[in-house]
């Protein structure tokens, strides 16, 4: 597999044009793959509608459920049954209603405290892959969804937040978020994130244009950070992105 790619900005007309572009993105990759798939989903409010369409027709049926393993790039450190949930929010739209319950991996948040969570969730991880560590021709995931906020994070990995500069451990603690909510996270670090054959950002809406205007300037932000040992690609809707820029 190639060394760190360069990025592919894809230009969309609306959300749900964002959502079955995703969606189609998502089988793709899993037809690539004959045996075991790990798909990493992303938190926030940007993947809400593609989970949600990812339960219909003609996406369900062409899911091959038994064999896809679906794991969460970063968690607010709140119960499971919280509403702020990350995984919660995913299982709700999508997981829980097709998914083998053995098939889908939280990070778990009934521990004492963050770093424990990241502790517990490395060694899932690890399990899962088989090596403690991660070799760049067999990625641990086969698409890694990823959001971006206001300041530039993704995942939870926030501007000069020392997790970001994490180069050994898959997952980490975070105790402070630097964006609401404002609670303690856990999110896996660059390496881990982007140990994948495809990373895949979602982002949408007029919310979205000025950390997009920076983060496409090649600002020193994290979501400009986070790249996959296979292909990174972005995809925005219009509202999203500066005028006049095009696919890129
Ligand atoms: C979280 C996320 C975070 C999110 C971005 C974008 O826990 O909040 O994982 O990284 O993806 O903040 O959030 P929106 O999709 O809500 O804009």
């Amino acid at each position: 597999m190639a060394a760190r790619s360069d990025r592919r900005v894809i230009v969309v007309a609306d959300p749900a044009e964002l959502a079955s572009r995703a969606a189609e993105r998502v089988l793709a990759r899993i037809a690539e793959n004959s045996e075991r798939v790990a798909i990493c989903l992303a938190g926030g409010s940007s993947p809400k509608q593609l989970y949600s369409l990812l339960v219909t027709e003609p996406y369900r049926s062409r899911i091959p459920w038994q064999r896809v393993h679906w794991f969460i790039g970063d968690e607010r450190f709140v119960p499971a049954n919280d509403p702020l949930n990350n995984m919660g929010m995913a299982r709700r739209l999508l997981l829980d209603r097709c998914a083998p319950a053995s098939n889908i991996h939280p990070i778990p948040t009934d521990t004492g405290n963050p770093n424990e969570s990241a502790l517990r969730y490395a060694r899932e991880l690890e399990s899962f892959y088989g090596a403690e560590g991660l070799r760049p021709e067999r990625p641990l995931f086969d698409i890694v969804f990823l959001g971006v906020g206001p300041d530039g994070h993704t995942a939870s990995l926030f501007p000069d937040d020392p997790a970001l500069e994490e180069a050994k451990r898959w997952v980490v603690g975070v105790p402070q978020a630097h964006v609401a909510p404002f609670v303690p996270r856990v999110t896996l670090t660059l390496p881990a994130l982007g140990s994948c054959r495809e990373m895949l950002f979602e982002a949408a809406g007029s919310d979205k244009r000025a950390i997009l205007t920076r983060l496409l300037a090649g600002e020193n932000l994290p979501a400009n950070r986070a790249r996959a040992t296979g292909e990174t690609v972005w995809l925005v809707d219009k509202a999203a992105v500066p005028e006049n820029l095009g696919d890129r």
